[in-house]
């Protein structure tokens, strides 16, 4: 099966509205003869609408890093799908480890964003990964077993066409400790075949599965050299545009 690699960046809390639109200017510049992988930036929410502006004559595509599920009402803080889409998202991450252990997110949110990103024609990146703690009790293959179980639960094989994974071990974000390419690869397998079983050989086969946790322009070649590793979610390395546009030239 021949999956498109897909890179993306994941912005966190960083960079106002004015620092995003030029990192993001200079990235679709740097990266303008890139075809051959799909490039995707999430600035905060603040800045969606003038990094949409910044790019939305080059490749590079727009996601958000959250949404709340409900279209719209007394929520406050909150931003709705349709909000998201109205500036200029196709794409958002849900479930990052960061919000499920700040901001109290659960496999079972986790779930109702999924849907709500799907039932509005976004692409959910849904982030699953285990702590350092859970792998060294070796729980890894346990703790991916039920965030996919729950995350994914009463979804259809046509339902989750368009979602994309991401595999994030707690203990590689931001600590500069990468998943070695053979244990990124033993994960990605794992999850390809829970799939496999719980919605069939055409979705496991077609869905594609990124890796993040300190993905740098030094380890990218290595990691996208496993059969199983579709893309990359990346933070740190995805702030600085040349960094950013040497990961996504990684060939
Ligand atoms: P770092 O690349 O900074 O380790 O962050 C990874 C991440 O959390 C991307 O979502």
């Amino acid at each position: 099966m021949n999956r498109r690699p897909f890179i993306a960046g994941n912005w966190k809390m960083y960079k106002t509205s004015a620092e995003a639109a030029e990192t993001a200017k200079k990235l679709a510049g740097l990266v303008s003869g890139v075809t051959n992988v799909d490039v995707m930036i999430a600035p905060p929410f603040t800045a969606l609408a003038q990094v949409h502006e910044a790019i939305k004559e080059s490749s590079v595509m727009l996601g958000a890093q959250n949404l709340f599920w409900e279209k719209e009402g007394a929520f406050t803080g909150e931003i709705s799908p349709q909000m998201v889409v109205s500036a200029g998202c196709r794409y958002v991450i849900i479930g990052h480890s960061e919000r499920r252990q700040y901001f109290g997110e659960t496999d079972l949110s986790v779930n109702k964003k999924i849907r709500a990103a799907i039932t509005n024609n976004l692409v959910p990146v849904f982030c699953i990964g285990e702590t350092e703690k859970e792998r060294d009790a070796d729980n890894t293959f346990n703790i991916l077993d039920k965030q996919i179980k729950m995350g994914l639960e009463g979804f259809s094989p046509d339902d989750l066409q368009p979602v994309i994974l991401a595999y994030e071990p707690v203990w590689a974000i931001g600590t500069g400790k990468t998943a070695t390419s053979g244990q990124a690869q033993e994960v990605h397998l794992f999850i390809r075949n829970l799939l496999e079983k719980l919605f069939g050989k055409k979705i496991a086969g077609s869905v594609r599965i990124l890796y993040g946790g300190s993905v740098k322009p030094e380890n990218i070649k290595e990691l996208m050299s496993m059969p199983d590793v579709d893309g990359a979610l990346v933070g740190g390395a995805s702030l600085n545009a040349d960094k950013f546009a040497e990961i996504i030239k990684y060939k």
